[in-house]
C-alpha cells in the first residue's frame, strides 16, 4: 500500500469532504438544493468538486484518492489491467434503481416530494410501518427481465447494474437474512435479482449489483444520515453490518453466478475497520470490480462521479459517471425531464473521449416497466450505437490535450498506427473540419456512415490537418469522421 504524504492526505481529505457535500441524494446535497434551488445547489456542488479535483490533481492525488489496495487483494498492474479490461472496453451500462419507493413515486399523502424518488421515506420521515405498507401494493406484474436486458442491449449497453438493496432496505431477491425482501414482503413474490442475472447471462451482458451497505432505513442499526425518526430503526451499526449487510452481500455474491460489478453506495459511518469487515465478502467473486463508495478511504477500482462529467476526465484513474435519464434515480411520477437523444449521445461520447464509462440510469414504475419516454430514448441511442459503436466500444481517451472545438475524439491504437474517431457535434458549414495540432500524416479519412469508405480529401499545414466534408451531416446530432494515421499519435501542444 502506498503511503500518502501530508499534502496528498490533505487533498484526499478535502476531496472526500467535497464528495460528501456534492453528492446529490445525500443530506448535504439535499440541503443545498432545498436552500438554494436545484440549479444553484448543483452549481455550488460542482464548484466544490471542481476545486477539490484541481487541488487533488495539483498535489498528485487525483480526486483525493491514492491508487492503493484496490479491494480485491494484491495484484500487479498487468493483472489489474486484465481484470479491468472488459469494463474499460464496455463504456456503456444500464443502471436500474428499483424498489418499494416506486409505489408512492415521490408523492406522499398527495404532496409531491421535491427530491429524488427513492429518498421519499427519508425525506418525508415516513414511519417504518407505513413505508412497509407500500410493499403490499408493490406487484409489478409487467416486469420482464428479458425485455429490460434486451432493451439495454439494443441501446448498445454492455452491462447492467441493479439495486439488490437500496437505502429503503428491501432486498430485491429471496433473502434468508431479512423478511423485508421482495419475495416475502410483496404480493409479487419473485426474485428480481435472479431474473435479471439469468437474462444478462442469456443475452451476453455483464451483470453487476448495487448494494446500500451502510445506509438502511428499515433494517435497524444501520447508518441514517440526520438520525433515525422511528424507534424501529434503532440499533447498533456493527450488529447491522454483521447481521444484515454482510450476510446479504454474501447471498448476492454467491447465488447468482458471475457478478461482475459490486456497486457500493454512501459510506456513512463506515470507518476503515467496518470497511474491512465488509470488504471480506469480495473474495466470493474473484475478479469483481468495485466502485469508490465502500468507505474507510478505500479508493476502489473506479471513481463514481454522480450526475457530472469531470471536465478533464480523471487522468490515471478509471471512472464511471452515473447519470439518470431524467432527474430522479428511483421512479418518480412528476419527473418528466427526460434527456433528449442529443444529450444522451453527447454524454456517452464525452465520457468515452475522457476515458470514462457511462452508467445510465432508469427507474422502473410500479408495474415493473421502464417508463415509455425512457424506452423511446434508449432505442434512439441504440440506433446511433448500432451505426457508430465502433467509435465508442473498445476505444481509449482522446489524444488531444485541448478539447476539439467542434466535438470529441476517441482512438484505437495498434502496432502500425492509430484510428482516430472524430465525433462531430457541429458539422462545419464551410465543409472543412480543422483538426488543430495533428502532426501525423493522414493515411485515409472517411465517414463512418459510408459503407464504401470513400476517401475524404485531406490537407495538412503547420496548424494541423483539414478534412473536407460533404455538405450534409450523416447524423443530426453526432456524425463520425474516421481518420487513420501511421505511427504513434503525435499532437502538438495547443496554445
Ligand atoms: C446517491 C443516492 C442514491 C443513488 C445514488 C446513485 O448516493 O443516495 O439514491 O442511488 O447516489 O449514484
Amino acid at each position: 500500500m502506498r503511503m500518502k504524504n501530508p499534502v496528498s492526505l490533505a487533498a484526499s481529505s478535502l476531496a472526500c469532504l467535497a464528495r460528501a457535500v456534492i453528492r446529490p441524494g445525500n443530506l448535504t446535497g439535499a440541503v443545498f438544493e432545498k436552500r438554494y434551488g436545484m440549479e444553484h445547489g448543483m452549481r455550488i456542488r460542482q464548484t466544490v468538486l471542481g476545486l477539490a479535483v484541481v487541488f487533488g490533481y495539483l498535489t498528485g492525488s487525483p480526486c483525493g484518492y491514492a491508487q492503493e489496495d484496490l479491494g480485491t487483494g494484491k495484484e500487479t498492474p498487468a493483472q489489474r489491467d486484465a481484470r479491468m479490461q472488459w469494463w474499460r472496453e464496455a463504456k456503456f451500462g444500464m443502471f436500474i434503481h428499483w424498489n418499494t419507493s416506486c409505489v408512492p413515486g415521490g408523492v406522499y399523502h398527495g404532496k409531491h416530494n421535491y427530491f429524488v424518488g427513492e429518498w421519499l421515506m427519508h425525506d418525508e420521515k415516513v414511519s417504518v410501518a407505513e413505508y412497509r405498507s407500500y410493499a403490499k401494493q408493490f406487484n409489478p406484474v409487467k416486469f420482464n427481465a428479458e425485455q429490460m436486458v434486451l432493451l439495454a442491449k439494443e441501446a448498445g449497453m454492455r452491462y447492467v447494474v441493479f439495486t439488490a438493496k437500496h437505502h429503503d432496505g428491501l432486498a430485491m431477491y429471496a433473502s434468508k437474512v431479512s423478511p423485508w425482501n421482495i419475495v416475502e414482503a410483496t404480493p409479487f413474490k419473485r426474485d428480481v435479482v435472479k431474473e435479471l442475472a439469468d437474462a444478462c447471462q442469456k443475452h451476453g451482458l455483464r451483470f453487476g449489483l448495487y448494494y446500500s451497505h451502510a445506509m438502511d432505513w428499515n433494517n435497524p442499526g444501520a447508518a441514517v444520515p440526520g438520525g433515525i425518526w422511528d424507534k424501529a430503526q434503532a440499533g447498533e451499526m456493527d450488529e447491522y453490518l454483521r447481521k444484515v449487510s454482510i450476510p446479504q452481500l454474501e447471498e448476492i455474491l454467491s447465488r447468482y453466478g458471475k457478478i461482475s460489478v459490486l456497486w457500493f453506495d454512501t459510506s456513512y459511518d463506515m470507518d476503515r475497520r467496518r470497511a474491512d469487515m465488509v470488504r471480506a465478502v469480495l473474495k466470493l467473486q474473484p475478479g469483481i470490480i468495485i466502485n469508490d463508495r465502500l468507505g474507510g478511504d478505500y479508493p476502489g477500482d473506479a471513481a463514481s462521479p454522480e450526475g457530472s462529467i469531470p471536465a478533464d476526465g480523471m487522468p490515471g484513474r478509471d471512472f464511471e459517471t452515473c447519470m439518470s435519464i431524467n432527474d430522479t434515480w428511483g421512479f418518480k411520477i412528476t419527473d418528466q425531464n427526460w434527456k433528449p437523444r442529443k444529450v444522451l449521445l453527447e454524454q456517452l461520447v464525452d465520457l468515452a473521449s475522457k476515458g470514462g464509462n457511462y452508467l445510465l440510469n432508469v427507474g422502473p414504475n410500479p408495474e415493473g416497466e421502464i417508463p415509455a419516454p425512457a424506452v423511446k430514448r434508449l432505442k434512439q441511442v441504440g440506433e446511433w450505437t448500432k451505426l457508430n459503436g465502433e467509435a465508442i466500444f473498445g476505444t481509449s481517451a482522446s489524444p488531444f490535450k485541448k478539447q476539439l472545438p467542434w466535438g470529441r475524439c476517441t482512438k484505437k491504437v495498434d502496432a502500425a498506427g492509430a484510428t482516430l474517431f472524430f465525433h462531430v457535434f457541429q458539422w462545419p458549414t464551410d465543409g472543412k473540419l480543422a483538426v488543430p495540432g495533428l502532426k501525423n500524416q493522414v493515411e485515409t479519412a472517411y465517414l463512418l456512415a459510408d459503407p464504401a469508405k470513400k476517401p475524404l480529401q485531406t490537407a495538412a499545414d503547420a496548424a494541423g490537418a483539414t478534412i473536407h466534408l460533404p455538405a450534409a451531416a450523416p447524423d443530426k446530432d453526432i456524425s463520425l469522421v474516421v481518420v487513420r494515421v501511421k505511427g504513434q499519435v503525435d499532437i502538438a501542444d495547443q496554445p
